[in-house]
């Protein structure tokens, strides 16, 4: 990362910090590594991010239904996705300060590819290829452990009474889409879906990552926006281009500029993937990915078969034949957008002597859409007015009733939150029932009759 990069990086945690998009989880016991909380302007981000997608992959389709699976499952799930042999990242263990560190990640930081999903003998190839260049980002030291397998399921002692976690581990959920295949047969008999058809899941995933850097960007607590989408093994790659379109168009629609997006083809595919993408976005330390599209062929279908016994084919109506279906899977990451949207969003612009901090967001993922002002506070009819125009427009939007300080702090306040419109009642208003409403984005102010502003406010925002 460049170190104008780096500037912009701390600058968008600092205003997390500072704004209570994001705080540091358990601060006040020093934190607790990798794991972070969403304040109250993130909390409504982070919903309104979610809702859309849940909008678009349920509500403005025909073909998706919803599942909210429980975090924890029976601990087979996870022997027969394979998470308990196959799912772990290469550790190395710097030799002088002991240091545990993520080989393939510190390769990349030294601009040598390596792909998460290499094995251990790959990657340990390369590292050896390297000897010398890379350094510990402690000591500084160059000599390295050779990197072992590490397993990423994080381990709990729910349900287990014989307090022996290595013989009985249960584990918090490593990816969401698994609460999916095991309720798949489920959503069959209790819904009227028929393939194609897709289950869509939006969740909480644990992961023991070993380095956990970049802010939200790899934390070891994290919600995943998972959909799987089941169709005839003999049409997945239809499906799969018309998904890929999808998910491209979904993060357009947020307002990411394309060239900040770039599709990125897995030459090494995980033990599930049959065919895998990433779409990846340009955030402050470089290309990474954002949402991952895999064909996972029968895979997990097959996989959950054998180990529970059930049979988890489909039958088809049209010809009576059975198969076990091919599941194609969008997964993104709810931390991940957050940190795209806000890197996409801020900005620093300067105007006269001043400098102003705005998140040009998406009004639609906007954590305030509309903030209202009485022009002074201490005029009760002025404050009066605005409340009850706050009171009709909170209603419809999340909305916010601010009387601190002069219009311009006000406005910089709702600047560095992105919201988009600002109102203000000044004694104009109480003459002509109108208000003064400010946009973000080109600060333009033009007055408009209180009977016209929830259309008005409508058609900006929806
Ligand atoms: N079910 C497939 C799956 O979990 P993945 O590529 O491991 O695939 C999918 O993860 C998405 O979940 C990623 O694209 C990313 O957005 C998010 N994600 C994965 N690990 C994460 C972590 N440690 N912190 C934050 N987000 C993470």
């Amino acid at each position: 990362m460049d170190n104008k990069e780096q500037n912009k990086m701390d600058k968008i945690i600092s205003l997390c910090k500072r704004r209570g998009f994001v705080f540091p989880s358990s601060e006040i016991y020093d934190g607790f590594a990798a794991v972070y909380d969403f304040g109250p302007y993130g909390v409504e981000l982070a919903n309104n991010i979610k809702n859309l997608w849940w909008k678009n992959m349920t509500q403005f389709r025909d073909d998706i239904v919803g599942l909210d699976s429980a975090i924890f499952m029976n601990p087979k799930v996870w022997e027969a996705s394979g998470h308990i042999k196959g799912f772990s990242d290469p550790l190395t263990e710097c030799k002088k300060c002991h240091t545990r560190l993520r080989l393939d990640t510190l390769l990349e930081d030294y601009g040598i590819r390596a792909d998460e999903k290499m094995s251990e003998e790959e990657i340990n190839k390369i590292f050896k290829n390297n000897k010398g260049k890379v350094k510990c980002p402690n000591c500084g030291s160059t000599e390295m452990s050779e990197a072992k397998n590490f397993n990423l399921l994080v381990k709990s002692n729910l349900g287990n009474f014989t307090g022996d976690m290595e013989k009985d581990p249960v584990y918090l959920r490593g990816e969401t889409c698994q609460g999916i295949y095991v309720n798949y047969k489920n959503v069959l008999d209790s819904t009227r879906v028929k393939i194609p058809f897709g289950i869509a899941q939006i969740g909480k995933a644990f992961r023991n990552e070993i380095t956990a850097r970049q802010f939200i960007f790899r934390t070891r607590e994290f919600e995943q926006m998972e959909m799987q989408y089941f169709v005839k093994p003999d049409d997945f790659k239809k499906y799969y281009e018309d998904w890929k379109n999808i998910r491209f168009n979904f993060y357009l629609d947020l307002g990411i500029k394309a060239e900040n997006l770039k599709w990125h083809r897995h030459e090494n595919l995980v033990f599930y993937a049959k065919e895998a993408y990433d779409i990846e976005y340009n955030f402050s330390f470089g290309f990474k990915e954002l949402e991952g599209l895999h064909v996972r062929g029968d895979y997990d279908l097959t996989q959950h078969s054998k180990f529970s016994g059930q049979d988890l084919s489909y039958l088809d109506p049209s010809d009576n034949k059975k198969f076990i279906p091919y599941i194609i899977e969008t997964s993104a990451g709810v931390g991940r957008t957050f940190l795209a949207v806000l890197t996409e969003a801020f900005r620093e612009e300067k105007i006269d002597d001043d400098v102003r901090v705005v998140l040009k967001l998406n009004p639609i993922i906007a954590p305030i859409k509309v903030a209202v002002f009485p022009l002074l506070k201490n005029k009760p009819e002025l404050v009066a007015k605005a409340k009850e125009i706050f009171d009709m427009l909170k209603k419809e939007w999340r909305c916010e009733f601010d009387d601190n300080g002069n219009i311009g702090k006000r406005y910089r306040r709702q600047d560095e939150i992105g919201t988009p419109y600002c109102i203000t009642i000044d004694f104009d208003s109480l003459e002509n029932n109108d208000v003064t409403i400010r946009d973000r984005d080109t600060m333009e102010q033009k007055r408009i009759t209180v009977d016209e502003l929830i259309n008005y406010l409508k058609n900006k925002l929806q």
